[in-house]
């Protein structure tokens, strides 16, 4: 026994997942929401009869699933945390993206989510009726186009190839449906109108039938009851209510659900709603309780201790109290990673299992030392504080308030804290940090080296002839500063010259010259016409400490620079 494909519809605000769904169980939820915007995360389920109906024109379409459980998600930006949420537990994606927009900021959010959740998507191009002079009169976007004229064709061309070349900078390809020859390869691009109805038949068909060849395995239903928490909100007629996706196996009334949210609650089901027919979750206020249901199923339950409950939560379902203590202990070891603590890491913490999950994979390419549910504590701000790598002493907080007191710790401990509803927010100002850090001690370690530089005495600007000498100089190439040794080499001979004593341009003194400065320079240990003579080429006393310290550093010296490095250094052997 198969359930249903969860399929997330994901995509840029008013780019259309909203009217898609809408034109898929005929119903008008888009008129309903406030100005139009999609705020929560709903559910609808499609029967595959319906979807047969719609794919009939397809004489090998068959299928074993029961349906396609749909998850329509807010394209707002804000909404960045229900989005990855819907991610998480789809098993395949749609994304929408508007051909006459085309990719936006939301369109990128969500494949960098879907490729961070490795969920497979394909893209509805929608709004194909909008590009100017496109005739809607076949339900196939196939066969509609070619009864377009040739210069709408060119101009539908063009945008289609411009998403195509977007999806090029993130290293995927993309085809039209029909073109498609290695779906594991390629992303099915279908071009639609939810406003009219085309492609929907060919984006349908291409969902089934990817799940068919491909999902098959992981849509067997076990007895492993398990869903997410989607929302907790109040429903007209019925109270407080968990809007929730039943993933596998089945729910019924009397049950338990192990909740994994901040702690691990277990709370008893007292109802169970699903809407009457195909609409979706949200919008229809005509409920029908049940006395059980089976998944992939969204579902209103209606249990005690409602308050406890956080959104993104993962629950367990078990038939009784004591499988459900049972179940509370061995889930909650599985998902410990006290075992697997680290010595050096950065500590994550999140409000809820879900969200932590998917911030661990936001800072995959980091060390972890672990990851947690709940408030941060002084016994993360002190093993953060143990770091041996300054650029882990940090505690990277998603979805949780960070008291004072913590806030001080931190601060006293020399430990960072990042806190953010924002995901994405958390990794890039903790990206900025690092490399402030990084620059802060690459000034620190850069700051008693000398640089390697060639400069040249010129000639008619002897101002003094010793003690010090005081010449006029030309930066070849480097850069000099007071207290610089300066050398001459001659054959295979090096000829000490002392210090730069002072660099001074127009009677001013200079902290320092660079490659193309005409300065004078006083030379502690010089003596004209007898160790230095004009048109002399003189270079920094580059020491070995200073040398090692360079090449460390490699990136900051420009090809000549470290042409002259190694010239000093292989003439004096360091
Ligand atoms: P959010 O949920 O707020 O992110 O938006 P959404 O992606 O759900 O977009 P929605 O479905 O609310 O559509 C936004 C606007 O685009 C509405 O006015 C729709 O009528 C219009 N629209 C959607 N699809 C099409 C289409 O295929 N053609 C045309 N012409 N308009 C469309
Ligand atoms: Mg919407």
């Amino acid at each position: 026994m198969y359930r249903a494909p969860i399929i997330t519809v994901l995509g840029h605000i008013d780019h259309g997942k909203t009217t898609l769904l809408d034109r898929i169980r005929n119903t008008k939820v888009t008129e309903k929401e406030a100005g139009g915007i999609t705020q929560s995360i709903g559910s609808t389920f499609v029967p595959i009869s319906l979807i047969k109906e719609v794919c009939k024109e397809f004489k090998d379409f068959k299928s074993s699933l029961p349906g396609l459980l749909f998850i329509d998600t807010p394209g707002h930006e804000a909404f960045i945390s229900m989005r990855e949420r819907g991610c998480y537990i789809a098993d395949i994606s749609i994304l929408v993206v508007d051909i006459i927009e085309g990719f936006m900021p939301q369109t990128i959010e969500c494949i960098e989510i879907l490729r961070r959740c490795k969920t497979p998507f394909v893209i509805a191009l929608n709004k194909i009726d909008k590009i100017p002079g496109w005739k809607s009169e076949e339900k196939s976007f196939l066969r509609n186009y070619e009864k377009q004229l040739e210069n709408v064709k060119i101009e539908f061309e063009k945008r289609f190839y411009e998403v195509i070349s977007k999806l090029e900078n993130f290293g995927l390809k993309g085809e039209r449906i029909d073109r498609v020859t290695d779906f594991t390869k390629e992303v099915a691009v279908v071009p639609i109108s939810a406003k009219t109805g085309e492609g929907i038949p060919e984006l349908l068909y291409v969902l089934v039938g990817l799940c068919e060849k491909f999902l098959k395995s992981f849509l067997l239903k076990t007895e492993n009851s398990k869903g997410i928490i989607l929302e907790v909100k109040e429903t007209k007629g019925i109270g407080k209510t968990l809007d929730a996706i039943i993933q596998d196996g089945k729910i019924e009334v009397g049950n338990y659900l192990v909740v994994f949210g901040k702690d691990v609650n277990i709370v008893k089901v007292k109802a169970l709603f699903v809407p009457k027919g195909i609409q979706d979750i949200r919008a229809e206020k005509r409920f029908e309780g049940i006395k059980s249901l089976e998944a992939s199923r969204g579902v209103k339950i209606v249990c005690q201790d409602v308050e406890k409950i956080i959104p993104g939560s993962n629950f367990f379902i078990a038939r009784t109290y004591e499988e459900a203590l049972k179940l509370a202990q061995c889930k909650t070891e599985e998902f410990s990673m006290e075992e697997n603590r680290c010595k050096e890491g950065l500590i994550l913490k999140a409000d809820a299992l879900g969200s932590l999950d998917a911030l661990r994979n936001v800072f995959k390419n980091f060390k972890i030392k672990y990851c947690e549910v709940g408030q941060i504590t002084k016994e993360d701000v002190l093993a953060a504080s143990i770091n041996e790598d300054d650029l882990l002493k940090a505690i990277i907080s998603f979805n949780i308030k960070v008291p004072d007191e913590i806030k001080i710790l931190a601060k006293e401990k020399g430990v960072e804290i990042f806190s953010s509803e924002i995901i994405y927010e958390l990794l890039e100002n903790y990206l900025k940090w690092r490399k402030e850090k990084e620059e802060q001690k690459e000034r620190e370690a850069l700051k008693n080296v000398v640089f390697p530089a060639k400069i040249k005495i010129l000639p008619g600007y002897i101002f003094r002839a010793s003690k010090p000498a005081i010449v006029g100089c030309e930066i070849l190439e480097g850069t000099i500063k007071p207290e610089y040794e300066l050398i001459k080499i001659e054959n295979e001979k090096i000829i000490p010259l002392g210090k730069i004593k002072e660099i001074q341009d127009q009677g001013k003194s200079l902290e320092q010259a660079k490659k193309g400065d005409r300065v004078a320079i006083s030379i502690t240990d010089a003596i004209f016409n007898r160790n230095i003579f004009e048109n002399d080429i003189l270079y920094t006393n580059v020491d070995e400490n200073s040398y090692k310290i360079l090449m460390e550093h490699k990136h900051i010296l420009s090809d000549n620079e470290i042409t002259i490095l190694d010239e000093i250094k292989n003439r004096k052997k360091i």
